[in-house]
């Protein structure tokens, strides 16, 4: 695959911009964070200590497949309602009497954002297709959620997930110039200098810097080798002709490119014998986690192989060799995506390029999401493509991709804190 050619044709690829204040490192209080939109829906509390340090209380809740698709008040009402349930744990040193509680919405979608505290949806992706949603204002809809069950919190910021892990990068390490975010979908966002923007909804200010939200994962070209799986995920899925990367390489779809394939070897060549069994044929049965559990299984007989067909698609009686393919597959698909992430990573740091290496301090991009943190050979080929194919000798020296645990939910309450309706 052409890794370079595909990363410079990324570099000219869609970009919403906003201007959000990045936190200093020193902000104090105790702030909110709601993180809708990957694996888990997440609730946080966190406290701000000063001098890079925090206090964390995270919840983790699954959002039902049918909140997913339902109606719009269904889903903010579902989330209210797990707010409400981390506020009832708070500790009389954690309210402040007559100020109400701050709290950052990291919503992981597309939005048209031209304030730090409002947001209208521009179309959903992953696995989310609420009705009546597209145009609405996000920070309005949580509100009207949270004021039906009277708690006092103010929806201070709204941010996309990678300005959320930049913030939260930031916060850590000031080298941090990018942020990526691979987990059920994937994104980027940068720091651009205000005067290379173009921005159609106003004058940008005259210096410093914007922060660029990618949404690379909707970039498509005629350069993307799409296969003929590809073409049938896309053109089968609820957004079609949209997020077609993302397609290529997020959690959202590793395991049903790899289900595909192994459907299309069962049918043309009898990969599991004569009878297709017909768990084979649904659609998203086979998650990622699954996929990443085979191709890390470093038994002889492959018995984790054995017990994935076995669980998922009720295949048994699998020959050695044949689990021997399936392992093949997983990889192959993984090396595809870990490449053109890393093709996607190379140009942002090309459009950084001659702002960044100047002063010889390193390139600190800010990784956070599932795929990255669980994936360890997509993971290691991601990082092997960059130094040894993309990323010249002087850049390759200086940059270091940093995972920061739940960096997007932190940059949430930073960023709640740094635009604090109380300073
Ligand atoms: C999808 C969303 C994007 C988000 C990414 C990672 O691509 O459109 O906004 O940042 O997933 O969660």
């Amino acid at each position: 695959m052409k890794i370079l050619v595909v990363s410079r044709c990324l570099f000219l690829m869609l970009i919403l911009c906003l201007l959000v204040l990045l936190p200093f490192s020193d902000e104090k209080g105790c702030y909110y964070a709601l993180d809708l939109g990957g694996t888990n829906f997440r609730v946080m509390r966190v406290k701000l200590q000063g001098n890079r340090t925090i206090d964390l209380k995270t919840e983790s809740y699954k959002v039902p497949p049918n909140i997913k698709v339902g109606k719009l008040h269904e889903l903010f009402d579902y989330i209210a309602e797990k707010i409400c349930h981390v506020i009832e744990t708070e500790t009389d040193s954690e309210i402040v009497p007559g100020k109400k509680r701050e709290l950052g919405f990291t919503f992981s979608f597309p939005v048209q954002q031209t304030r730090i505290n409002s947001g209208t949806l521009i179309n959903w992706t992953k696995d989310y297709n609420v009705q009546d949603a597209i145009g609405k204002d996000m920070v309005k809809e949580l509100t009207r959620a949270l004021e039906k069950r009277a708690v006092d919190v103010n929806v201070t910021a709204l941010l996309n997930d990678t300005v959320g892990a930049l913030a939260g990068g930031r916060f850590y390490d000031s080298n941090v110039v990018a942020a990526v975010v691979l987990g059920t979908g994937t994104n980027a966002a940068y720091l651009e200098q205000s005067e290379n923007i173009l921005k159609p909804y106003g004058p940008p200010p005259e210096s410093g810097q914007m922060v660029i939200n990618t949404e690379w994962g909707n970039f498509n070209s005629p350069l993307l080798p799409l296969t003929e799986y590809d073409h049938a995920l896309d053109s089968d899925s609820p957004n079609r002709h949209k997020q077609i990367l993302e397609k290529m390489v997020s959690g959202r779809y590793l395991g049903e490119i790899v289900r595909r394939i192994l459907e299309r070897l069962a049918d043309d060549a009898a990969l599991f014998g004569d009878i297709i069994p017909p768990k084979l044929r649904q659609h998203y049965v086979l998650a990622t986690y699954n996929v990443v559990e085979m191709h890390s299984d470093k038994s002889t007989e492959l018995s984790v192989v054995e017990k994935c067909l076995e669980e998922v698609f009720e295949i048994s009686d699998v020959s050695l060799e044949k689990k021997n393919v399936v392992v093949k597959i997983c990889d192959i698909v993984a090396t595809r995506s870990g490449r053109l992430g890393a093709a996607a990573i190379m140009a942002i740091l090309k459009r950084l390029r001659k702002d960044t290496t100047k002063n010889g301090e390193s390139v600190v991009v800010a990784v956070d999401g599932s795929l990255f943190e669980t994936y360890k050979q997509l993971n290691s080929c991601l990082q092997k493509t960059l130094s040894e194919e993309l990323v010249d000798e002087q850049v390759s020296k200086m940059l270091l991709l940093k995972h920061f645990k739940d960096a997007s939910g932190i940059g949430a309450a930073v960023v709640a804190a740094s635009h604090s309706i109380y300073t």
